[in-house]
């Protein structure tokens, strides 16, 4: 009898052990989003209803022969609408009208053309459009998601009444680790636990305000944000982005109806100031060649993914008329002036005396833009920044 007591906390001891073990294990996986993750996302543009198989790998071909994929975007996402309801076991059950090859098949072909495929799924008991969320049932789903071989999950806060935010996503980066696959983790509590202030242990980048519109400004049902709304949000956020923790602004409007070419330019150039992820929400399948040649400048793209991992933050404001400084690799400075008015502003300025950080020596600039060099000297120097417009310079020591 003696005995048997030993054994059994024997057995007790051990497991606790190994418990522990695998507790203080648990991590986010720690070789992603080395820099801000870049892809598609279906829902800024086909939300629920127009989200199919065919859409989804129609747009990866997209991303393939448009020079995106060359460009350095990567990730295929489904949002949400994908999911009906659960088996006996738990496990989820793809709409099949929508998907009827299955996720498995949708991956497949997606990492066949070299590019990789996430999924979305919600902390509570639902998505925000009301489909099974993973609230219970994280490591199923961890598996199932490794299973199919997803790359990347948007983790959403719609129900979640009584949950508390950090454990919530800790739960199901911990189900991730277990599941083994290396996937990125997206965070979107839309920042309303100051998500930035808890969350890079947790995921590889997190929301920090409402969903974008595909507007300029103002909001769209209450709740929607025009773009020029959140990038006044990330004022102050620059400190907690970096290498495998990103702040993300939401998806790009860039391409979609709302915003004008001029004004889609302005808004990709923010985004790449703030070193964001550059999720795309257009229909890749008929964008315009302009829109293409937004989406895919190599010297913009290079700010937003410089190895350096800074978020650009806001150095100059009288109102409608900002300027931008993102640090860069080598001593390099992106400068972004930024004319939020429907006219044309003109400005004149000394380049030592403008409010530039960490500035030492002499520089060159490049507009990234048209590739056109500016001679900085002490000289009065005048630009003319469009409407609704942006100039950006890469400067470097000479
Ligand atoms: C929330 C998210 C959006 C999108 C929808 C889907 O609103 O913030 O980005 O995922 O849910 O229902």
């Amino acid at each position: 009898m003696r005995k048997k007591d030993t054994h059994t906390k024997m057995k007790i001891f051990i497991l606790i052990l190994v418990g522990m073990g695998s507790i203080l294990q648990a991590q986010k996986f720690t070789s992603l989003a080395q820099t801000p993750p870049m892809g598609w996302n279906s829902w800024n543009y086909f939300a629920c209803d127009s989200l199919n198989e065919e859409v989804v790998k129609a747009t990866a071909d997209a991303m393939l022969n448009s020079g995106m994929k060359e460009a350095g975007y990567q990730y295929i996402v489904i949002d949400d609408c994908w999911q009906i309801d659960r088996d006996s076991k738990g496990k989820i059950i793809v709409d099949s009208i929508k998907f009827p090859h299955g996720i498995k098949a949708l991956a497949d072909y997606i990492h066949s053309i070299g590019l990789k495929f996430g999924i979305y799924s919600d902390a509570g008991t639902h998505t925000c459009g009301g489909h099974p969320g993973s609230k219970d049932y994280e490591l199923i789903d961890a598996r199932t998601y490794a299973e199919w071989g997803v790359d990347y999950l948007k983790y959403d806060w719609c129900n979640t009444e009584g949950q508390e935010v950090k454990s919530s996503y800790t739960k199901m980066r911990d189900a991730l680790f277990k599941a083994k696959r290396p996937i990125v983790f997206s965070i979107c509590d839309w920042g309303e636990s100051r998500t930035w202030e808890w969350a890079d242990t947790v995921g590889h980048l997190w929301r920090t305000t409402l969903d974008i519109a595909p507007r300029w400004d103002g909001n769209r049902w209450g709740n929607q944000l025009g773009w020029t709304e959140i990038l006044e949000k990330q004022v102050g956020l620059e400190k907690y982005a970096g290498p495998r923790h990103w702040n993300d602004p939401d998806m790009l409007e860039v391409g979609n109806p709302g915003l004008n070419i001029n004004e889609s330019k302005t808004h990709f150039t923010m985004w790449c100031m703030l070193a964001a992820p550059l999720i795309c929400g257009n229909n890749l399948m008929n964008m315009s060649d302009s829109i293409q040649a937004i989406l895919t400048n190599k010297n913009l793209i290079a700010i937003d993914q410089d190895s350096l991992g800074k978020q650009g933050f806001k150095i100059y404001d009288e109102g409608n008329f900002e300027i931008w400084q993102k640090p860069l690799v080598n001593g390099d400075i992106a400068i972004a002036f930024l004319n939020l008015e429907n006219k044309t502003k003109d400005f004149t300025f000394e380049f030592n005396k403008l409010p530039i950080k960490g500035v030492q020596g002499t520089y060159k600039a490049l507009n990234l833009w048209n590739n056109t060099k500016l001679a900085l000297s002490d000289d009065k120097i005048n630009i003319s920044i469009p409407a609704r417009g942006v100039l950006i310079y890469r400067l470097s020591e000479e």
